[in-house]
């Protein structure tokens, strides 16, 4: 939801900032923008579009080395996608200008106090009030930094903010509830949503905490609270690498992404098997009664799958929620339960809101997280990171992958310690999960298999996705994949429920995509899978056996596994065949229309 950049060095700031903002283009790609201070003003580029389009307009009016300046690219929220509504915006005069990453929830009040004040607004946004109300104290104060924090304290909402003016030679910023993190390098500062963007030139961070302000100059920075005293920062060093952000020859991130599990799967089991980082669970069990299991799109689809093995063993009530839900719900949520957040992101605002009300209810909480030093990393009160690394597609593949294995590592583990399941049960997942990064490895060389059955179905225009039990919860996964790098209508049900409603929508353009990997459900899958054949859909079946082969029409074979492992393999198949149908359908596949990568806007 937007990125944002910042440079104070020495060297050029232009090429800086159009790099960063190509590496948090994920974030958001409506329009983009850099302004940077030159000849004792500050001068804009913003265009509609993606970055390249920047890139072209800035280099046709290329100025001279600047060496201090911000950038922004936009995943539009108030205003629609233009060049007046782009970032950065500025005011009147074009002295200062400002980039943000957030919802400002007050912007028409201040508006209102502003027009009464004989300010004009050129654009929709609610941005446009920061730089406007910070002219306004300044024309009164004088002094910029004292109206910086003025400006601030009057915002209500989430903000990463960065500001430039020809006043200073600075950058100003700050953050609430939206990520911004400062990059250390030699005589120079970065500034940005993710590090990703800087890590080309320091792997040195400075996690901004909420509320927290940064003052960049070319040999400083210096970190202040909303009153402005020093804060000590503490610089964290990370061993992120260029490889890890680059597309290494694959066509596609999403592509990359997905050939990358193998190798994930083989880190994360190696981290559970040398004993990292579980002993403390027990302890986060103790005197719980109920467990949450919270997350958003992708991320609470893993949860639905650990939810299902906690229900199997486990003596305390177990409840999944999306976060958007839960943070408004009636939830009972107190000193007795635990909250298990799940983000890719570590940022995403309604998994973030619901972490903190959970905290506030008295509750226990444990993130299940990707991004190192994240928001809801640093809030829970322990942490297990998935493993991953970054994920740059928009759509999320790996990093479910992930989330689940991790998910599943802890509770068995503990299931083992408190004696649920026996040594044999325990080994048994332990040996299955060892072979899985074989059994990955060969499923994706059937990605041609895939691609001839996407070629086969190119025409159907509409998928159902269905299952049982744990299956159903992987067919949410596949559905969504589908809808959101190809744009094909894709629903999933249980399997169950397809005749009492949903049946009415099958015909002969219809393809159900049929998961049957539970034993005793096998003849309940045969059933569903002759209705739907018997109105005229084809039947993609996805099994660990071949026993529903003869009443379908395609068949993609699971490698046997345990039980609670078979989501991650049926997943890798719906990603490919996801992957197919959006390249066939000439999808824009690592950045779908209307999304985002890190959602932190409510
Ligand atoms: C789907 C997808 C989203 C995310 C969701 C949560 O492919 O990427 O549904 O899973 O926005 O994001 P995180 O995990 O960052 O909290």
């Amino acid at each position: 939801m937007c990125g944002i950049i910042g440079y104070c060095g020495k060297k050029n700031s232009i090429d800086i900032l159009i790099d960063g903002l190509k590496a948090l283009e994920y974030r958001g790609y409506d329009s983009a923008g850099i302004s940077y201070l030159h000849a004792g003003g500050v001068v804009t580029h913003k265009k509609k579009g993606r970055v390249e389009n920047l890139a072209e307009e800035v280099e046709k009016n290329r100025k001279c080395c600047p060496v201090i300046g911000i950038g922004h690219t936009r995943w539009a929220t108030h205003g629609v996608p233009s060049s007046e509504n782009s970032h950065p915006l500025f005011n009147r005069e074009e002295t200062m200008s400002v980039v943000h990453n957030g919802i400002i929830e007050n912007y028409q009040e201040i508006k209102v106090y502003l027009k009464n004040k004989g300010y004009q607004f050129l654009s929709e946004t609610d941005t446009e009030v920061i730089v406007q109300l910070l002219d306004y104290y300044h024309k009164k104060t004088s002094d910029l930094l004292f109206s910086f924090y003025l400006t601030v304290s009057a915002l209500k909402g989430s903000y990463a903010i960065a500001v430039i003016s020809s006043d200073t030679n600075k950058i100003l910023a700050t953050r609430k509830d939206s990520p911004l993190i400062v990059g250390v390098g030699n005589e120079e500062f970065f500034l940005a949503s993710d590090k990703s963007a800087m890590i080309k030139y320091t792997n040195r961070f400075i996690y901004l905490n909420d509320g927290e302000f940064a003052i960049i100059d070319q040999q400083n920075v210096v970190i202040t609270d909303g009153l402005g005293q020093s804060i000590k920062p503490e610089v964290v060093k990370e061993e992120l690498t260029l490889e890890e952000i680059q597309k290494n020859g694959f066509p596609h991130f999403m592509l990359k992404e997905i050939y990358e599990q193998p190798k994930i799967i083989q880190t994360v089991t190696n981290n559970y098997l040398n004993g990292n980082s579980a002993s403390e669970l027990k302890e986060l069990f103790k005197d719980i009664n109920r467990v949450y299991f919270i997350g958003c799109g992708t991320a609470y689809y893993a949860g639905l799958a650990a939810g299902a093995l906690m229900e199997k063993y486990f003596p305390q009530e177990v409840k999944n929620m999306v976060a958007s839900e839960f943070r408004y719900s009636e939830a009972k949520v107190d000193e007795h339960s635990l909250v298990i957040v799940i983000s890719q992101s570590g940022e995403t605002a309604d998994t973030l809101a619901a972490l903190r009300l959970a905290k506030k209810r008295g509750a226990k909480t444990i993130g299940i997280i990707n991004v190192l030093g994240s928001t809801i990393a640093r809030e829970v009160d322990k942490v297990f990171y998935t493993l991953t690394g970054p994920e740059i597609a928009v759509a999320s593949t790996k990093a479910y992958t992930g989330q689940v294995l991790t998910l599943l590592y802890l509770l068995h583990y503990l299931a083992h310690l408190e004696s649920r399941i026996g040594e044999e049960k325990y080994r048994a997942f332990i040996n299955a999960a060892q072979q899985l990064p074989g059994q990955v490895t060969m499923m994706l060389d059937a990605i041609s298999k895939v691609e001839d059955i996407a070629k086969k179905y190119q025409a159907v225009t509409h998928f159902f996705f269905i299952g049982r039990q744990l299956d159903y919860y992987s067919t949410l996964e596949g559905a969504l994949k589908l809808k959101e790098i190809a744009y094909i209508p894709s629903e999933s049900y249980p399997a169950g429920e397809l005749k009492h409603g949903p049946l009415a929508m099958i015909d002969e353009k219809t393809l159900v995509v049929a998961l049957a990997n539970n034993d005793n459900l096998m003849m309940k899958m045969e059933s569903n899978i002759r209705e739907v054949k018997s109105r005229g859909a084809k039947v993609l079946l996805i099994s660990t056996s071949r026993q529903l082969t003869e009443v379908s029409d395609d068949f993609l074979q699971i490698p046997e596994t345990e039980e609670y492992l078979i989501p991650i393999l049926v997943n890798v198949y719906q990603q490919l065949l996801a992957y197919q149908m959006a390249k066939l359908l000439s999808r824009d596949i690592d950045k779908p229309r209307n999304l985002a990568k890190s959602v932190t806007v409510e």
